[in-house]
């Protein structure tokens, strides 16, 4: 697997990343993208790595540079700037962030002071997929920190210390299961990509939700759980009073997963938001809970909202 990384400052997981690739021997960390001169280019040099330095806002150079070396995803290490939304659109769900708190507490800059100011007895580290907002999109994992005692006289710093040493070990273990042990299925609701299957003809379709589409390697597989259960175009939206035909909707989301699943070990689903039958937050809809129950952290869900 390719990866690029982008930095605005020490570098430290730049470095930790390039580190542990000689050990994983899974990914290659095939350039830098730097917004101004800062010790991660140092970092970049000393390794042989190819930098590039290009203005923050400038998301057409951007894209130019990165599609130049074809990564597989891109990890923002300390990348200080917005990533323009035209950027994702191009690579939705492979740009990575790591964030040093557990999300979706302590957003944006000084997170650790953030956290310690709040005095909160745990927080951590968060890595993520990039969406439009700070700090926002899927997580992907997380580890929890507890806050040394805070009558230390070095209590923050001994903080700052563990949080960086979880971030070194935990960003490149992310970039090796990522590139070790991929997301064999996508899965995506129908609706997402503009199929006429929704009861108010109102499918939201979503770009980004094509693109990921279109670029996944592994296993595509379309789903719309009411199609599956039989019902028609345009049918009666499922309200309280006829919830009974969510039933039917099971009997046919547990099909359609023994079927079309079965071989998945795992999966990233993109999922309608806000429907009693895909839904996405476990309990929402049918759809969703029996993904969650079947696959566990195997499957990593993620909403059109989130995307
Ligand atoms: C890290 O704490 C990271 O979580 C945050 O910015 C910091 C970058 O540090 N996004 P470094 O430049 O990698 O040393």
């Amino acid at each position: 697997m390719k990866i690029i990384v982008f930095a605005s400052g020490r570098g430290s997981n730049f470095e930790a990343l390039i580190k542990a690739s000689q050990k994983f021997n899974s990914y290659n960390i095939v350039g830098l993208i730097c917004d101004k001169e800062c010790p991660a280019m140092d970092i970049a040099r000393k390794n042989n790595i190819p930098v590039s330095l290009i203005n923050a806002k400038d998301a057409n150079s951007i894209i130019t540079a990165v599609k130049n070396y074809s990564p597989d995803y891109i990890f923002l290490a300390g990348y200080m700037r917005i990533i323009p939304s035209e950027f994702i659109d191009a690579y939705p769900l492979r740009v990575v962030n790591i964030h040093p708190s557990l999300l979706p507490a302590f957003t944006g800059k000084d997170a650790i002071l953030q956290a310690w100011n709040a005095k909160v007895k745990t927080t951590g580290v968060t890595i993520h997929y990039v969406n439009d907002k700070l700090d926002n999109g899927p997580i992907i994992k997380q580890k929890q920190i507890s806050v040394p005692e805070r009558t230390l006289p070095d209590g923050l710093q001994r903080l700052e210390t563990k949080i960086h040493e979880t971030e070194h070990e935990l960003y490149p273990l992310v970039a090796h299961e990522l590139s070790s042990t991929p997301f064999d299925t996508l899965l995506i609701s129908r609706c997402l990509l503009g199929e006429n299957v929704r009861y108010d003809g109102g499918n939201k379709y979503s770009n980004r939700a094509e693109t990921a589409f279109k670029n996944f390697k592994g296993n595509k597989v379309k789903v719309c759980p009411e199609i599956e259960a039989g019902f028609p175009t345009p049918r009666d939206p499922i309200t309280d009073e006829n919830r009974e035909v969510l039933k039917e909707v099971e009997v046919a989301s547990k099909k359609f997963i023994e079927k079309k699943l079965n071989t998945s070990k795992k999966i990233l689903a993109i999922l309608k938001d806000r429907s009693p039958s895909c839904g996405v937050k476990s309990g929402q809809g049918v759809f969703t809970s029996m993904l969650y129950n079947k696959f566990g952290e195997d499957v990593l869900i993620v909403s059109e909202e989130e995307l």
